[in-house]
């Protein structure tokens, strides 16, 4: 099994190019099956979701060209099955975001409850009540999502809580299905403005992007077109918090800063200097490490895919931390972990507090998941002597190559197999 063997204490320094954001490169791969013709996509990250989706793909019968250096050609006019392949499926959250496009561009769709990261219960509830608004018999027996309609029409769906899949979903059935749907409280996460875009480049006619209430009307087929990948936040976040939490000087180049703009904040809060231009963030890591309180919310609120990373940084803060979790009841089983490392991380219902220390040490940890990952790694590289990261199938599935990226920065990271 591979680890992460991480000698922490060195204060990372230099620039990063940010790759292109697994959160939207995902659903827009999902998208292509909506369109007659190629389509190419650039800044697609070379992470082990984008293998498992172009498995998934591959494995229905189309054509994905990608070698793992940005460019992706897709042609899913050669596709054979509407069925997914189940062992693919499970190994990913987001592989259910092909339902959307399989039901509007080829009348079904039959996908596997999704798998992925364990975060607490991930039902896929709000995804089937859209589609069913939208005309779709939808019939989930044994594990197994099957869903038929001879025409999708439009309807009006209003979420009844923010969720990123289900308005995805929707947004891309809606858009070839007959006439006009209006889609309310929608979630506005930069990766869904991405896939929109990509959508209306595509040829949807889509109003009201990046708002609560969006408008498709739809129209009778999307064409293939070329298009790059909006630059990934989450991991532009991470490497951040790397920065900081080592004392570091990092620059991200290639990125939007606006879509930070809540972690920017609260890490200005923390003490830490921040200089931010059109498209890069500079972070200068400065001590003491300023408490903070903070709750995730949907975007633009502070996300929680930078909760267990923002964790991390306050294990070394001057004071009481807190955290609350407002999106997923489960995500708390990095906490242990960053114990482990000497952190004081407690863990009550939804609240993470954290009460500062002087130093972390390294030790032996396993990453439960992706984001639990990218924090215990920036913890690790704080950390006095060796610490062994685990569960390291885990961070490659949103984090490109995360060692040889932090080694261009000056850190003391490889990955070696180790015997278990
Ligand atoms: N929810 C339902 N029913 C549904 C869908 C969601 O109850 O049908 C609940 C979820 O259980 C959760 C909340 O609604 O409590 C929000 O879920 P959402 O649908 O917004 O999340 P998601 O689509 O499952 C995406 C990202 C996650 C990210 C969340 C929140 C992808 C592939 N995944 O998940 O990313 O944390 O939105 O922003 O886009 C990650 O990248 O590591 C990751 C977990």
């Amino acid at each position: 099994m591979a680890r992460l063997v991480v000698h922490g204490g060195t204060p990372l320094h230099g620039s990063l190019e940010a790759n292109g954001a697994k959160n939207a490169a995902l659903p827009i791969m999902a998208a292509a099956l909506l369109a007659k013709g190629k389509v190419t996509l650039r800044r697609v990250p070379n992470i082990s979701d984008v293998w498992t989706l172009t498995g998934i793909l591959k494995a229905m019968g189309c054509k994905v060209e990608y070698d793992g250096t940005g460019l992706m050609e897709l042609d899913t006019s050669t596709l054979t099955t509407t069925k997914a392949p189940d062992h693919l499926v499970r190994k990913m959250n987001a592989s259910f975001d092909i339902m959307g496009p399989l039901l509007a561009a080829y009348g079904e769709g039959e996908v596997s409850l999704p798998g992925g990261c364990n975060l607490g219960s991930r039902p896929v509830d709000l995804h089937i009540a859209g589609f069913r608004k939208l005309g779709a018999e939808v019939n989930s027996q044994k594990g197994f999502v099957r869903a038929t309609a001879k025409k999708l029409h439009g309807a009006h769906i209003l979420f009844p809580k923010v969720s990123v899949g289900a308005t995805k979903n929707c947004l891309m059935a809606a858009t070839v299905a007959d006439g006009e749907t209006v889609l309310e409280n929608c979630a506005r996460e930069p990766e869904i403005i991405d896939l929109a875009n990509f959508l209306i480049a595509m040829g949807a006619k889509i109003h009201g992007v990046g708002r609560q209430k969006m408008r498709v009307t739809g129209v009778k087929q999307l064409h293939g077109i070329d298009y790059s990948v909006v630059a990934d936040r989450i991991e532009v976040g991470t490497y951040l918090i790397a920065g900081a939490i080592t004392g570091g000087d990092v620059t991200i180049l290639g990125c939007v800063p606006e879509h930070l703009s809540s972690l920017l904040d609260l890490l200005k809060e923390m003490g830490q200097e921040l200089t931010i231009n059109e498209d890069s963030i500079r972070i200068q890591g400065r001590r003491p490490i300023t408490p903070i309180s903070v709750s995730t919310e949907p975007y633009p609120g502070f996300p929680t895919d930078l909760h267990p990373q923002l964790v991390a940084l306050a294990t070394l803060g001057s004071g009481t931390t807190t955290v609350t979790e407002n999106i997923f009841n489960g995500r708390f089983m990095y906490a242990m972990e960053l114990v482990r490392l000497g952190g004081d991380v407690r863990v009550s219902h939804r609240d993470v507090v954290i009460r500062g220390v002087k130093q972390l040490d390294g030790a032996p940890v396993d990453a439960p998941d992706i984001r639990a990952g990218g924090a215990l790694v920036c913890a690790a590289l704080a950390a006095h002597g060796e610490s062994t990261i685990s569960g390291v199938n885990f961070i490659d599935r949103g984090y490109q190559e995360i060692e040889k990226r932090l080694s261009l920065l000056g850190a003391k990271i490889t990955r070696a197999d180790f015997e278990d």
